[in-house]
């Protein structure tokens, strides 16, 4: 059975890039954009167009450039906004402009201190305004993971009369746990109006480190795009990362869930983002940090030189990744310190290998990692006893 796409809606350039320190100027911009556009992302959200004459540039320089994703630019539920962004978006093959407001009780009461029915009416005027300037409307509903599903539901049916092709249901705060937002967008598939002809769009903050989870439980209970930045990076602790997502429905075809990501460019793209932001991956972080392919206790080291499915899930090929690292620490054992030996030349005997060991273990338990040259080191003493073959 072929898999059901799940659209991937790129926001480094938007959300991601208002972290602090992680500003971009428009060439930056454009050498991302290009990148991701070739990684196969669905859309590109581009920039707010309206909030400085740099974005409005960068948005529509990259609206010029991009061949095969659509690029979004992104407003308030304000006319002036989207005549600006329409202005930006302009050029572009295919343009989307994305508008909203916030719907929850916090941010009707002291965010605009409007009524219910107010929000409603701002919010359809705004996407109906949009459809002058473009066919492809998002409305997002502002801290829709805190809003009432009966108001959220009446929200979403509003806008979808007033010509909006996708529902944004962002968890802005970050607030959700993965079952509750799986069932808020169950609950506005079974209880909205025309929402069979529109794409439901989950856009998940990671401020409880439940961003990936959420966006999944949400593709599982009917949302066909993801919104996602690279590397997770964005507001307060980031938005989902796309190639966390991506990944998670790869390794799990049963979901009948896919994208249109070419995932041997994850990593690489990975690295372009952060060096053009200066923001840094943890080493630990799923599918691109350092550590993602790297074992270094000797149990699972022993295993993935037998095969490397006993402690891996992902062939890192597949994510770009050259090859799993076998890490040599006080931890490892003799399997490893032979697979890295080898690797540089040395073919040890079984007694080779016991005599190079106990060195080995001097020289880890007084650094934290034994790198080639160490190796050399200690084949040079091994070789005083007995000559070692080279491989
Ligand atoms: O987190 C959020 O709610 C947003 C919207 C502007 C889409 O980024
Ligand atoms: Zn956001």
């Amino acid at each position: 059975m072929s898999s059901d796409k799940v659209q991937i809606f790129d926001t480094t350039l938007r959300d991601g890039e208002q972290v602090p320190g992680c500003k971009l100027d428009t060439q930056q911009k454009l050498i991302i954009a290009e990148r991701l556009d070739n990684l196969g992302v669905d859309v590109i959200e581009a920039g707010f167009p309206i909030s400085s004459p740099g974005d409005f540039t960068s948005v529509n320089e990259i609206a010029k450039i991009v061949k095969n994703a659509s690029v979004c630019g992104l407003t308030r539920a304000v006319k002036k906004d989207i005549e600006v962004a329409g202005e930006a978006l302009k050029i572009a093959k295919k343009p989307r402009i994305h508008t909203g407001i916030g719907t929850s009780e916090s941010h009707i009461k002291h965010k605009f201190n409007i009524s219910k029915e107010e929000v409603i009416f701002r919010a359809k005027e705004a996407v109906a305004y949009a459809r002058n300037f473009v066919d492809d409307v998002e409305f997002f509903a502002e801290d829709a993971g805190r809003t009432d599903n009966a108001f959220l539901a009446k929200v979403c049916e509003e806008v979808i009369k007033s010509g909006a092709t996708v529902l944004n249901i962002p968890d802005t705060t970050g607030y959700c746990l993965p079952d509750e937002y799986g069932a808020k967008i169950k609950y506005l598939k079974d209880n909205v109006e025309g929402i069979d002809n529109v794409t439901i769009s989950c856009h998940c903050h990671n401020d409880l480190g439940l961003a990936t989870a959420n966006s999944i439980a949400g593709v599982i209970n009917g949302a066909r795009q993801i919104e996602c930045t690279i590397n997770g990076i964005g507001e307060r602790a980031g938005n989902t990362a796309l190639e966390e997502v991506v990944m998670i429905l790869r390794q799990h075809p049963y979901l009948n869930l896919d994208t249109n990501i070419n995932s041997k460019l994850l990593y690489d793209t990975s690295l372009m983002v952060r060096e053009k932001m200066g923001m840094f991956v943890q080493p630990n972080k799923a599918i691109v940090g350092a550590n993602a392919f790297a074992h270094s206790s000797g149990i699972h080291q022993d295993g993935v030189i037998k095969n490397r499915e006993t402690y891996e899930i992902i062939d890192p090929a597949d994510v770009g990744v050259t090859e799993s690292a076998i890490v040599l620490t006080a931890r490892s054992g003799r399997a490893a310190l032979a697979y890295r030996a080898k690797k540089i030349g040395y073919e040890l005997t079984k007694v080779q290998l016991d005599t190079a060991y106990k060195t080995f273990l001097n020289f880890a338990d007084k650094q934290k990692e034994v790198i080639d040259e160490d190796i050399h080191l200690i084949m040079k003493q091994v070789n005083k006893i007995s000559k070692i073959a080279i491989a």
